[in-house]
């Protein structure tokens, strides 16, 4: 009910404190599916400091503005782009959304019915954005490690194809799709082509550094047209922070449309959105500002040093089956005997935040950096229990 008479703000925080106690906290470790994390300290700071900034109105925002640039540009460099055409984004979704959309744009002249081929691992934002842009998705089929088939998706594709999607980060299992041999095709079939490194881009980069895998994922496949990358995720800004960089002005400009009623660099925009955050946006320039290169690469590292004792744990377990062995920190967990539902319902009662992934039907389990070494061995030791 909406009250007529207002209550005090102690009452107000109190009432608000006792509600939340029912939300899961990241610092419990317990929620294991979970693709975000807690916020880096000094992007809460920014966050909180300007929290007022609209960058659905940079005209007024020049410095966030800037600030903008510089976040898409940094992005970009890490994606090995020198000069980038792209905006921040509410998040995974909307930048595939915007990926889409250009997509079905720069065809306009060439299909009244747009085709968009996509392998079966995406995730289900591109079956939002194929609903919400009326355009007919065509999933092609995958190899046993759950990796897209090149050759599926060049079959797949017709004369109303407008676009290829793939993944570099898959949700469910973290693989990544053979992103040099679909950028071959893109190219042959003159098609562009986006992938979706949501997750992905704030660690494979790191994971090559790292000696634990040298996969070829971003621009320097000249076939790839746009990738999208969630500084929201693995880059431990506040929720929302994504971003979609493309390599070409003139698919950007197919998603630029103008602000009739503003003026400056606000006249023109390439988001969902209007009003929109811009305390977010300085967060993530914040927080990438001041760990660097070398701060990510820490944090990739633990993580994967967790996700290895989660294999460990996993693998000592015969009634656990893991259908892939991670290629980042992202594992799907699979029963040999026990139904997963019953599985995932044990857990839940005993305060864990789970996921069951629809393909393949596995558990997940996302190391982020809350899901720490020991909480790793508390969850393993409540499914020995429960799987015992
Ligand atoms: C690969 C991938 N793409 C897109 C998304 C959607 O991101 P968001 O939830 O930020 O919209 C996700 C979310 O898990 C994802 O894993």
């Amino acid at each position: 009910m909406f009250e007529e008479k207002g209550i005090s703000a102690d009452v107000v925080l109190s009432d608000l404190r006792g509600v939340l106690q029912e939300d899961c906290t990241y610092e419990s470790g317990r929620p294991v599916a979970s693709m975000s994390t807690t916020p880096h300290q000094l992007g809460v700071r920014v966050l909180v400091e300007y929290l007022e900034k609209n960058a659905g109105r940079l005209h007024t925002f020049q410095g966030s503005a800037q600030i903008e640039r510089e976040v898409v540009g940094m992005i970009a460099d890490l994606l090995g782009l020198e000069n980038p055409h792209g905006t921040t984004t509410s998040g995974g979704t909307e930048s595939n959304i915007l990926a889409m959309l250009s997509f079905r744009e720069y065809a306009k002249r060439k299909t009244d019915s747009p085709e968009v081929v996509v392998p079966k691992n995406a995730h289900s934002s591109v079956d939002k954005a194929a609903w919400l842009l009326g355009i007919k998705l065509r999933k092609s089929p995958v190899d046993k490690e759950f990796k897209a088939l090149p050759g599926g998706i060049e079959r797949a594709i017709t004369k109303d194809t407008v676009g290829i999607v793939a993944t570099a980060g898959t949700t469910y299992l973290g693989q990544i799709d053979p992103i040099e041999k679909i950028g071959a095709i893109a190219e042959a079939h003159e098609l562009p082509f986006h992938v979706d490194a949501a997750f992905g881009a704030f660690v494979i980069p790191f994971l090559r550094d790292l000696g634990l895998g040298n996969f070829t994922f971003d621009f320097s496949v000249s076939g790839v047209t746009s990738i999208s990358a969630d500084p929201h995720k693995m880059g431990l800004a506040p929720i929302p922070s994504g971003c979609i960089v493309f390599r070409n002005k003139k698919h950007l400009d197919t998603i630029t449309l103008k602000v009739p009623y503003l003026g400056g660099i606000s006249a023109k925009q390439s988001t969902i959105l209007a009003t929109r955050s811009a305390s977010s946006i300085l967060s993530t320039w914040a927080i990438m500002k001041h760990l660097g290169r070398s701060g990510y690469r820490t944090l990739v590292s633990q993580c994967m040093k967790t996700t290895r004792l989660a294999v460990e744990r996993a693998h000592a377990n015969p009634e656990l089956t893991l259908p892939l062995e991670p290629v980042m920190n992202i594992l799907g967990l699979g029963t040999t005997n026990m139904p997963l539902d019953h599985v995932v319902d044990r857990m839940e009662e005993r305060g864990w935040s789970m996921a069951i992934s629809p393909f393949p039907r596995t558990m997940r389990v996302v190391v982020m950096p809350h899901v720490t070494e020991s909480v790793v061995n508390e969850f393993f030791n409540d499914l020995d229990k429960i799987l015992t």
